[in-house]
């Protein structure tokens, strides 16, 4: 639409063109393109910036203060230049949590829904026409995936797939619980058929997300009781699937199945995003981790058994409420032992409505900020060690996006490596062997062995 167009009331027009903008996890990036999907098959057209939009979409994530705050800072700057303003929804965790609170706080917003109801929007859109208030925060018995349109040509050759949803661990920082919910897992149909319809659209790469998407469980299309594994074992079945992975696991959910499948299904990538969060006992209990910086270790022990190569990643909690030095020091020490590959570090953010929040002893932010560089600069190490291992290595690459030079693509390792190549005769999609000729902290760079085909 054009912007110099007279100024109009969002609440009484129809939208013809939509952005969504996903903040936060895998799992809201998916939810993101299921919302575009859907109001493609509406009529609608993807708006290339948000403003120009006639409906936008912030699609929020609620896990520290930092990320919610960036959301009342995004709606304060949709305003046109012409004064006008787009419709605007936020969706995702920060909906679930704050509801009808959003409206009170940013007056132009115009639709607020959770992340178990955005197959609603179209209605929602219609009640805004209507000018009715359009909160749509409920946790439908009936999971929105059976309502959302059939998954269609994918713009990139990586997809996500959210396997199941939502969290009944309770950690007693963490929103997830109360945002996303109880955990259910998808039906296996509905998984393996959306896998397929995925590859058909395009994707040779699968990452299959969950809260905890180790949980998951189901019966096969033969009634048997299934974990993961199966689940991954089945969908390896796909030919033109080439690569799986899955986030975020939860070292509770690490069956003996699915860590003998890293050993044991090609497809199944040699990584594992299994955040420990902590390395001192007395700090785990506080958290409700329900594992010890032991059983961790060991569980971290056997997966490397059954895949000797294969890369650690986890996240990490600085200054949670009462956490000395020395048990600080103990997050340091398992951070040493397991040899990481990536990570992700924060410091704790206390939550409305948490158990933690109303910990005593919360800690000073300078402290936290001391031990969050202490940690980083660790975790930075080891990241740079593990890139420069690689090193002289020939690996295969899935070349996902082009680089910022002419010729360049950018391709992901089976370790999740970012690989730089020059290679202007590839395409996006094309699986490449390479050998690596170079690392810094956060990518590698690669010479074409030979073109594979795809
Ligand atoms: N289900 C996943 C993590 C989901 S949230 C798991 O348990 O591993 C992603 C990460 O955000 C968490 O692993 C944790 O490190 C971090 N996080 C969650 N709540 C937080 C809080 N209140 N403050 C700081 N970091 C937090
Ligand atoms: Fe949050 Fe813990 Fe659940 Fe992860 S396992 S989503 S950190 S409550
Ligand atoms: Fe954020 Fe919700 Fe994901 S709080 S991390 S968007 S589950």
């Amino acid at each position: 639409m054009n912007r110099n167009d007279a100024p109009r009331n969002p609440a009484t027009t129809a939208p013809a063109t939509f952005h969504v903008k996903s903040f936060g996890c895998q799992m809201n990036i998916y939810d993101g393109e299921r919302m575009a999907e859907m109001l493609g098959t509406q009529g609608m057209t993807p708006a290339a910036e948000g403003a120009e939009a006639d409906l936008v979409i912030l699609n929020t994530c609620h896990i520290r203060e930092k990320a919610v705050d960036k959301v009342y800072s995004d709606i304060g700057r949709l305003t046109r230049d012409d004064g006008s303003r787009p419709m605007i929804a936020v969706a995702g965790c920060v909906a679930q949590a704050e509801g009808s609170e959003i409206q009170r706080r940013a007056r132009n917003v115009d639709i607020v829904v959770g992340p178990q109801a955005y197959h609603r929007l179209p209605h929602l859109i219609d009640k805004v026409g209507r000018g009715e208030a359009a909160v749509d925060t409920d946790m439908p018995a009936a999971s929105k995936f059976g309502a959302l349109p059939a998954r269609t040509k994918q713009a990139r050759p990586t997809a996500f797939l959210t396997i199941m949803e939502g969290c009944d661990k309770f950690c007693t920082y963490c929103v997830v619980p109360y945002t996303r919910g109880a955990e259910i897992s998808r039906s296996w149909s509905a998984i393996v058929d959306e896998a397929k319809a995925l590859v058909d659209g395009g994707a040779r790469e699968i990452t299959l997300l969950g809260q905890n998407v180790n949980a998951w469980t189901g019966d096969d299309d033969k009634g048997r009781a299934q974990g993961m594994d199966g689940l991954v074992r089945e969908l390896a079945k796909i030919p033109d699937l080439r690569r799986i992975r899955y986030t975020t696991s939860h070292p509770n959910d690490m069956s003996d199945g699915l860590i003998a499948a890293h050993g044991e299904i090609d497809k199944l990538m040699p990584f594992l995003h299994l955040p420990v969060q902590a390395g001192n006992d007395r700090i785990l209990k506080a958290m409700n981790r329900s594992h010890s910086a032991d059983s961790y270790l060991r569980i971290i022990e056997r997966v490397r058994q059954a895949r000797p190569d294969i890369a650690i990643s986890g996240d990490f909690i600085v200054g949670f409420p009462g956490e000395t030095d020395a048990e600080f020091e103990d997050t340091l020490r398992i951070v040493e032992q397991v040899r990481y590959a990536q990570c992700y570090s924060f410091k704790y953010s206390p939550r409305p409505g948490t158990p933690a929040a109303d910990m005593d002893h919360q800690i000073a932010a300078e402290v936290m900020d001391e031990r969050l560089a202490r940690l980083q600069a660790v975790l930075n190490r080891q990241q740079a060690a593990f890139n420069a291992a690689t090193v002289g290595r020939t690996t295969q690459i899935l070349l996902e996006r082009k680089g910022r030079h002419p010729g360049q693509l950018i391709g992901k390792s089976p370790w999740l490596q970012s690989v730089v190549v020059t290679a202007p005769e590839l395409e996006i999609g094309d699986f490449v062997d390479v050998d690596i000729i170079s690392a810094g902290p956060n990518s590698l760079a690669g010479e074409t062995v030979r073109r594979k085909a795809a």
